[in-house]
């Protein structure tokens, strides 16, 4: 390419990173075929019309700290998830993958809002108006006014923005969104990262909060969320299995609050429903006494969930036996199997396995390992654990099961929902301080070793 003309450069499509030339592998993310070619953007458009005035630089001393001023949404599994309301002037980014419930949540969020007397702007470039009149027809009445535009062209809707001087701006969705100066394709990592830095311009400079979609893409050329992730001030991801109704909120970068959170939601006909039980809720429609089912106690952030792990053990009949790792990790399952083999000298190499967390909830931590163990020696000697028995436990290499932490909160939901028998590591078991009326009657069993499943199976 010549010299002076337009620079381009390649960008990975899913983290953003950049390089000079094509490659098959991001050296950042790791993932193969991500490399698309860009125009380069020199970003300095746009300043006049927020208009930005000359700053100068503060002294230390004078800076006064104030509370960020926040405003609960009143969805409460959302704004906990926010780390108590939505920050006034921050950039929030809702990843998802297409259908999974975003526009709705934040169209449910919109009327929260509207209703305690908040201005909030909803810019859809997906939707026409017709279409989201439609779907607040589904959600219920709208008490008060909301805003709504349907626009692709982030210039104007700065311009309005900037008018108008909204509350809260909803952007549906950023890969919708161009500004022309960039040159290249809405939706191209620099198209994407351009307009996301316009919005958080005006987010600081105008004190308005701004909701960003950013859709999940599988394959295309269409920039995924995690291009901006690290440009915005809170990262939530909308998950949940597309075939069951339940949704998970996670925060994974929070500016303004811990990460660790999760909400819980329904999606019914008239929209999403906060769950505030999620316990119950997973362990819906639970077999009784079936073999390979066993109940594992996972925390969410503060909060413990009870989940279901299923596993299905059987003679293979292939060469290679097949593993699968549904809702966990796929690695973490064979290591698991391994030390199963070695330890009990249980021949699973000749066994296909399959492992499904049920419930369409995605599980990482290893507190679930002795729920796993347990879910898979139960499954292969086809004896099952009795239903009101749960475990939690993390599993080491030589098959000591070692502590976890926030025991107390993980033995105290279990028995408030009933459960008999908690089998738990017994260091945990020893530390323990919980009154036995507490318990409601909940049996403790503390083990050391996995060969002491095989003796309460
Ligand atoms: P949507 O919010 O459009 O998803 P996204 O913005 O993440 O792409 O949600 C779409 C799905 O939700 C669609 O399959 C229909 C379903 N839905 C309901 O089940 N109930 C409802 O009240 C609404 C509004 C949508
Ligand atoms: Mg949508």
């Amino acid at each position: 390419m010549a010299k002076g003309k337009n620079k381009t450069a390649f960008f990975c499509k899913d983290c953003g990173f950049e390089s000079v030339k094509w490659l098959g592998q991001c050296p950042s993310c790791h993932e193969w075929n991500t490399f698309v070619e860009e125009p380069v953007v020199k970003s300095s458009v746009g300043k006049e019309r927020l208009g930005i005035r000359k700053k100068e630089p503060s002294k230390l001393s004078e800076v006064s700290i104030t509370e960020e001023e926040r405003t609960l949404t009143g969805i409460g599994e959302f704004d906990r998830v926010l780390g108590g309301g939505i920050v006034t002037g921050s950039l929030v980014l809702v990843g998802g993958d297409p259908g999974i419930g975003k526009s709705t949540l934040l169209l449910q969020m919109c009327r929260k809002l509207a209703a305690i007397g908040k201005n909030v702007l909803y810019v859809s470039g997906e939707e026409s108006i017709k279409q989201i009149k439609m779907r607040a027809d589904r959600l219920g009445k709208f008490e008060k006014e909301l805003l709504l535009l349907s626009e692709t062209d982030l210039d104007i809707v700065v311009e309005i923005v900037t008018e108008r001087k909204p509350d809260v701006v909803i952007i549906d969705s950023i890969q919708t969104m161009y500004r022309e100066e960039v040159g290249s394709a809405p939706g191209s990592v620099s198209q994407v990262r351009e307009t996301t830095s316009t919005l958080m311009r005006l987010a600081k400079e105008l004190a308005i909060s701004v909701f960003v979609v950013g859709h999940v893409t599988k394959e295309g050329v269409v920039a995924g969320p995690r291009v901006l992730e690290h440009m915005v001030d809170t990262v939530l991801y909308f998950e949940g299995d597309g075939s069951a109704s339940y949704r998970f909120l996670r925060g994974v970068k929070n500016r303004f609050g811990s990460t660790n959170e999760i909400g819980v939601f329904e999606m019914r006909g008239n929209g999403l429903t906060e769950v505030a039980n999620p316990s119950e809720y997973m362990l819906q429609g639970k077999p009784e006494n079936e073999p390979g089912s066993v109940v594992a106690c996972s925390m969410e952030g503060t909060r413990p969930i009870l989940v279901e792990v299923q596993a299905l053990v059987c003679q293979t009949n292939f060469n290679m036996p097949r593993r699968t790792a549904a809702g966990t990790d796929y690695n973490r399952v064979n290591l698991l199997m391994a030390v199963i083999e070695k330890r009990l000298g249980i021949r699973l190499g000749d066994c296909d396995a399959y492992i499904n967390v049920a419930g369409g909830m995605r599980i990482n931590e290893p507190a679930l390992d002795l729920g796993i163990i347990a879910a898979l020696l139960s499954s292969y000697r086809n004896l099952a654990l009795d239903s009101r028995t749960i475990c939690f436990g993390e599993v080491g290499l030589v098959g000591e099961v070692r502590a976890v932490n926030m025991a107390e909160q993980r033995v105290l939901e279990a028995a408030k929902l009933g459960f008999r028998r908690c089998i738990l590591p017994q260091v945990n078991k020893k530390q323990l301080e919980i009154s036995t009326e507490m318990l409601n009657g909940m049996q403790l069993i503390g083990i050391q070793t996995i060969h002491e499943i095989l003796g309460v199976l």
